[in-house]
């Protein structure tokens, strides 16, 4: 892409966007970010802007479903390319509210979508989920293995993914990348950007553990001792934020390469389980974690981990960062910012 490319982050302020606006900002790339604030808080791009070479060009508080709002922000900046992060991305609660999860997941991304042609936008890097594979039973997954949503946030996802791939083959010029990132977890190594849940008790397990380390709740619950795995316990392909947001980067760089639309999976091919997680944090903590195994979580699967090849054939990159150095990231991040980011 030409030097001075503008790019523009749908969810910016959140985990896996705001970390990419560092990685993008770091790169000599405008970003430009839209985000409701619905699941994420302003302070996040304070601590972009603190820790990136520059601060994003401009920041809009608006709903994508808004559609004169988005339309003004392309009117507003020369965008070159999107990323599209913005969406819904809990699993138990899509089951509990899945016309929200169809409404801001699909809604949103076509409402993008209309922007983008409008405005003569034709490249996008769209965030997918290793969750459309739903309860598969094979390890790792490539991304020829068949797309078999078991709730309304992955069929969400894998509904998105079919909408681009059918726009890329009706509109000339359309260049999709889209990511299944399988499991984000760490923080920036400053320890001044994380993952902040706006829950006083995570859904997902490394913030959860971050906070029994911290005193903050009693132990972890270990969703299910009795799964097919190695030790009994869940296994996942745990990846490095910044290996997450590196992808995208890459994703961006690789986006003229072809029109039409690509899928890729991001993930370390390495699957660990929710005890050797355990153990992995309370190295990086240095302090023992109290924890209990109690009965599986409703629809999670065994085991989740990419095959992490077409990426590494493609691109000529893979992660470079290990389940150590995540945990002492999310640790850092913890011990820097016991209550998350100032209000
Ligand atoms: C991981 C493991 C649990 C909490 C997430 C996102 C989803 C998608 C994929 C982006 C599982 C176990 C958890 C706890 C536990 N990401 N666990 N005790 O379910 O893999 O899904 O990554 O699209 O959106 O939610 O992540 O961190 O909830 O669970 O034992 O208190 O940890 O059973 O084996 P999951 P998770």
């Amino acid at each position: 892409m030409p030097a001075r490319t503008t790019v523009l982050v749908t969810g910016g302020a959140g985990f896996i966007g705001s970390h990419t606006c560092v990685e993008l900002l770091d790169h000599g790339y405008d970003v430009v970010v839209v985000d409701d604030y619905s699941n994420s808080v302003p302070g996040a791009l304070e601590r972009v802007a603190k820790i990136a070479a520059r601060p994003p060009v401009a920041v809009h508080e608006i709903d994508l479903l808004d559609r004169r709002a988005l339309s003004r922000v392309f009117d507003e900046h020369r965008v070159d390319a999107v990323i599209h992060f913005a969406a819904r991305k809990a699993v138990g609660e899509s089951v509990e509210l899945p016309v929200e999860y169809y409404d801001t997941n699909v809604g949103g991304t076509t409402a993008l979508l209309h922007a983008m042609r409008d405005h003569g936008v034709h490249r996008l890097v769209f965030s997918s989920s290793c969750s459309i594979y739903g309860d598969a039973t094979k390890v790792p997954l490539t991304e020829a293995d068949p797309a078999r949503p078991t709730n309304p946030y992955a069929a969400s996802k894998w509904l998105c993914e079919q909408v681009l791939a059918d726009i890329c083959r009706h509109l000339a010029g359309f260049s999709v990348l889209a990511l299944r990132y399988f499991n984000p977890v760490g923080a920036h190594p400053s320890g001044l950007l994380g993952e902040v849940p706006r829950k006083a008790v995570p859904n997902n397990v490394m913030p959860y553990l971050a906070r029994v380390a911290a005193g903050r709740l009693p132990r972890l619950s270990v969703f299910g001792g009795d799964y097919p795995t190695a030790d009994g316990t869940g296994v996942r392909d745990y990846i490095h934020v910044m290996d997450v947001a590196e992808g995208h980067r890459l994703a961006l760089e690789h986006l003229d390469d072809e029109v039409g639309m690509r899928v890729f999976n991001l993930g370390t091919g390495r699957g660990t389980s929710v005890l050797e997680l355990l153990a992995a944090f309370q190295r990086a903590c240095g302090r023992p974690i109290p924890y209990e195994v109690t009965d599986r979580r409703p629809g999670d699967v065994p085991a989740l981990v990419a095959d992490p090849g077409a990426v590494a054939r493609a691109w000529n990159w893979s992660t470079a960062r290990d389940l150590d150095v995540m945990c002492r990231d999310a640790w850092r991040f913890q011990e820097l910012n016991p209550s998350g980011y100032p209000n």
